[in-house]
Formats: structure tokens, sequence, C-alpha cells
């Protein structure tokens, strides 16, 4: 038996090898194998990437091979890390045509420092010039310390078998232990009708249908209802043994109770080590558009903490939207892809305030807060510094696209440090600059599109520096939107309000009157727009020119929307807030 997985950068063509190296080791219909077959969620059908990593166990030459497809992008790195803890080896991938980026090397380091067995492989050979391919393979020798390199195709299976036959070859063998069982949980999901199932790695002894468990970190007893592989769908068997990939049902419905990175044993034994828990870098507050749906909210999200352990969040209640959630996440993708699961499995309609990095405030009384919640800063006379966190960010980019990678870590905030050759042609930049430019997630399209997909980044939090930030609250029709108050540096903040005022004035419906969009500071307006009132040609109907009939009728539209003015709730319907979002 062998457990490995497949690590690269964004888009260098896991799931697509994942799929020949299903259609060789797999017993699924071929009509039913369609492109990133593993990608089975609805959403990673729908933006072409992995969210979540997918096992499956393949039988090749009377070896069983599980196989643990992983997501590209830095905000699922914690999908990545969990699924090389279950593996003695990794398939690192590289496009022929990219050569490595940032995260082809950083995940080659959590790899590397998990002890396993790395095999290097240029893929998309077919799509590639002999030049690209013999650069890609010359870079990915360079980090990986060896000339052992393969050249494949996923897309046509060039050399799939040989990569095969490599991985059998060369990651060890999962060892056996005997002994009392011990099972890790690196993933989780509810089912309505079975409740939680598990998936476990075994590291020793085995497991049965009807054994008893026990859930170390939850002190929890329970027993397992069905034990199985993946394949990829579920598929019971008689017994899980050590070193095997697979699911136990768990019957227990209370998701809250299951933890990943718990162990699962027979009585009250030690757990393993688990996983170190992931640290959230952006915060927003979700509320349930109708306040009856707290409770379904609460649900949804303990539910959706199975599948997504690097999801953290607590309740939280404001006066003007009630009860509701204060989330953590890895990065502005993975907040926008919980919101629409949440959306689309739960069928939620939910407000969602602006997402924000954990500040320091010193008060003048000495006191030092960390917040991250617009709600809860204090006026400006109680503050003696404001404090931002920082992050080493390392760009690795062709060299002729320097000049723009600084126009754009100049327009971020960032700055360069240092740089260092990796070829001729590419280089590495360690750059600094505040976590809340760069998480923002037009840092990293910026960056795509300047270097046409060819420069990267990844980076990791340092310090907090001093800045100076503001409150900006913004007002529509006068009335103080909670949601929309957000965190921002002085010096930005009237361009910025600017911009979101647009953005609003654009995403807003029209309503019978014009409504007035603004930006305070303290109580001080710094931006303004206004929403124009939705024009009804109320003279339409009049056959004829008669004037003062003509007259009479405007006078009374104007006098009635001055009317809905003076009363004027505007109507903001939740869509606006998730759009606003993605500013
Ligand atoms: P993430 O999980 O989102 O990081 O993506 P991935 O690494 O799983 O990449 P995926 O398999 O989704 O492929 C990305 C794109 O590259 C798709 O358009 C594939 O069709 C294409 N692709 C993958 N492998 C090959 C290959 O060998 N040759 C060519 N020409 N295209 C490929």
């Amino acid at each position: 038996m062998r457990n490995f997985c497949i690590i690269s950068h964004i888009d260098h063509g896991k799931s697509t090898l994942a799929d020949r190296f299903l259609e060789l080791g797999s017993d699924i219909d071929k009509k039913k194998l369609k492109n990133q077959f593993l990608d089975s969620m609805t959403l990673e059908k729908e933006k072409g990437i992995t969210i979540k990593m997918h096992p499956v166990r393949l039988n090749y030459k009377g070896q069983a091979l599980n196989l643990i497809d992983t997501p590209g992008h830095i905000d699922f790195s914690y999908e990545i890390s969990r699924a090389l803890a279950c593996c003695e080896g990794a398939v690192l991938l590289v496009d022929a045509t990219k050569g490595i980026q940032a995260q082809t090397v950083f995940n080659l380091e959590h790899a590397k420092k998990q002890g396993l067995k790395v095999i290097g492989v240029v893929n998309k050979v077919d799509a590639a010039s002999v030049s690209q391919v013999s650069s890609t393979k010359k870079e990915l020798a360079a980090i990986l310390k060896t000339d052992d390199i393969l050249e494949i195709s996923g897309k046509t299976g060039y050399n799939v078998e040989v990569l095969l036959e490599k991985v059998i070859k060369e990651i060890p063998s999962a060892e056996e232990k005997k002994g009392d069982f011990q099972g890790l949980i690196f993933d989780s999901k509810y089912d309505s009708f079975s409740g939680v199932i598990a998936f476990l790695r075994v590291f020793s002894g085995e497991l049965k249908k009807g054994d008893k468990t026990f859930f170390v970190f939850q002190n929890q007893f329970s027993e397992a209802k069905e034990v199985g592989f993946f394949y990829p769908e579920l598929r019971e068997t008689n017994q899980l043994r050590s070193s095997e990939i697979g699911y136990i049902k768990t019957g227990i419905k209370d998701p809250s109770l299951v933890k990943v990175g718990d162990t699962i044993t027979k009585g009250e034994k030690k757990g393993l080590k688990g996983y170190k828990e992931p640290e959230s870098v952006l915060f927003l507050s979700l509320y349930p558009s109708h306040a009856d749906d707290f409770a379904l909210l609460k649900d949804a999200l303990n539910k959706l903490k199975l599948n997504d352990p690097a999801l953290n969040f607590q309740i939280e209640s404001q006066m003007a939207l009630g009860r509701g959630f204060r989330i953590g996440f890895l990065g502005s993708l993975h907040a926008e892809i919980t919101i629409r699961r949440l959306k689309l499995e739960s069928n939620l309609d939910l407000i969602a305030t602006s997402p924000q990095v954990v500040f320091e405030i010193e008060k003048k009384n000495g006191k030092v807060l960390s917040l991250s919640s617009p709600a809860l800063w204090p006026p400006s006379v109680e503050i003696s510094e404001t404090r931002e966190p920082w992050v080493e960010i390392e760009i690795i980019t062709p060299n002729h696209y320097f000049n723009n990678v600084f126009k754009l870590l100049k327009k971020f905030s960032c700055f360069l440090k240092e740089t260092k050759t990796l070829t001729k042609e590419k280089s590495l930049l360690i750059c600094e600059g505040p976590l809340r430019e760069i998480i923002s997630g037009s840092f990293y399209d910026n960056l795509k599109s300047l270097s046409q997909g060819y420069a990267s980044f990844s980076f990791k939090q340092k310090e907090y520096r001093e800045s100076d930030l503001v409150k900006v609250d913004i007002l529509i029709a006068g009335n103080k939107e909670e949601a929309l108050s957000r965190i921002l540096p002085k010096e930005k903040a009237f361009l910025l309000s600017k911009e979101l005022l647009l953005k609003l004035k654009n995403v807003l419906p029209q309503q019978q009157f014009s409504v007035s969009l603004q930006a305070s500071v303290e109580g001080k307006i710094i931006a303004r727009e206004t929403k124009k009132a939705a024009r009804k040609d109320v003279t339409a109907p009049l056959y004829g020119g008669d004037v003062t009939r003509k007259r009479k009728l405007l006078e009374r539209q104007k006098k009635g929307k001055k009317e809905l003015k003076e009363k004027g709730k505007v109507n903001i319907p939740s869509q606006v807030f998730l759009d606003i979002l993605k500013t």
C-alpha cells in the first residue's frame, strides 16, 4: 500500500493528472469520468479550482494506492498540510509552460518538513516548447536537488503509467503497526442520514463495524456504524487496518462533537499529535437577513466546520444587525467560498460585514486591544497608537516583469527587501507589506494580470507596526449601515471610501427618491455620492399636450417623492452587502 498526494501551484494540473490515475486504477465507468472528476463540489466545477482535498483509493497491478488530490490556492493551504500528514510521499507537479511558482516552493517546504518522499514531475509537456520543458526541469531539479525529473502530460496521458510505477517503486509503503487502534481524523462531512462521517488515516491497529469508539480530544464514546474506503464514493469494507485511509460512519448527529485532528481509539487511550490550528488572517461577521434564521446559520456553520476545519467562528451581536457570527478565514477567496457555500448548501440569506485583519490599539489608559470589528473601535480621543499586522511576501517572477512588479509593490504600500536569483530568467523577490493590502484579493489578481500569470506569491505573518488608522462609517440616506463600516489607513480613507460609495451606487437598487451615500469619520463627512431616483414618466398616459395637467402630475410626483424621502428607510437587499464584499 502507498499513501501519496499530488501537490503543486494553482492550475498546474493536479486534478487532470488524478483523472488519468483514475482511468488506470479505478473501476469508474469511463463514460462517467468527466474532466477534473474529483472536483465534485458545485463551486469547484463553477470556478475550475480545487477547494477541498479529495481522497481516492486506486488498485493498480495488485497494489492499493491511496491518492489525495489537493487544492493549489494559498487560502486552502490547511487542506494541503492535513493531506501531507496522511501520506508517505508526494508528486510535486510543475506546469512546463509556467515553471516553478510560489506555491511549488511553499508546498515542497511543507512536504519536506513532514519527511515525505517527493517525486518531481514536469507536466503539460504537450503544450510546452522544448526549451520551456528543459528550463522547467532545470528549475525543479535545482529546488529538489536531483536530476531525476519525469516529463508527463496529464492531458494526453503521456508517461502517466511510468509515474505510477515510480510512485510504487520510490514512495515507501506505509508502516503497519499492530496494537491499539489509533486513527487520525483528517477530514469529515455531515450526512443527514448517517450523521458525521469521519475521514481517517489509521496509524495502528484495526477497526470493524460495531466496534466501540472513543474520540480522545472530545472525550466522547460512540460506535462504528460502518467503515469503508473512498472509490471516491464511500464503499463499505470489513475493517480498517493500520496504514489505511478510509472513513467511519460515527452515527453522531451533533457536528460539534467531532473535530478534525482528533484521534479515534477503541477505549480511553492517548491521542496522536493532531494538527496545528490554522491562524485566521481575515475576519468578517455574518448575520442572517431574517433574525429567525440565527439557529439555522449556527447549524450550517457547525456542519461546514466539519468539512472546513480552517473556519473559526464565535457568536456576536450588534444593535443594528441582531445576532450573528464573527468568522475568521485564511484569505479573501476562503471567505468568498464560505459565504457561497452557506448560501448554496443551507439556502441562507446573509448580510456580511466588511472583511478586516486584526488591528492593535494602544489606549491612553495603557490598555492594548486586539480587534477586527469596526463596531468595537474606540473614539480617537481614547487612542494613543494604532498598529496593523505586516507580512513577508515572497514573489517569484520572470525578470522581464520586474518593472511591473515594482509598480504593484508601490501601489499596495509594500517594499522590496532583497532579490535572489533563481535561474537566469527568474528571481525571488523578498518584500514586506501590510497584510491588509495583500490579502484583499486584488493584489493577487493584479500580480497575475501584470505578469500574464507567470508571477506568483506567498506570505508569512511578521510583527505589528504602527499605522495611522481611522474608522470610516457609511451612511445610506443618513442612516449608519453598521455592516459597511471599515477600518482604513487615514491617508487612503478618502480614496477607498469614494471607491466604496461608487460601488454602492452601482449595486444599490434604485428607490423612488434620490438617496445620499456618505462616508464619515467621527461624524465628519469625507466623501459623498447620490443614487438618483427611479424615473417614472407619470405624464406618459396623457393624450395631447395639456401643459397644466402635465405640470399638476409632475408636482404631485415630486411631493410624493419628498414624503417618501422624509420617511425614507432604504430597503437594502442582502446581496448588496455580498457585492460590496468583493471590492
Ligand atoms: P487547482 O486544484 O485549482 O490548483 O488546479 P489543478 O492543479 O488541479 O489543475 P487542473 O487539473 O484543474 O488543470 C488546470 C488547467 O490546465 C485545465 O484547463 C486543464 O485542462 C489544463 N491541463 C492540465 N493538465 C494538462 C496537460 O497535461 N496539458 C495541457 N495542455 N493542459 C493541461
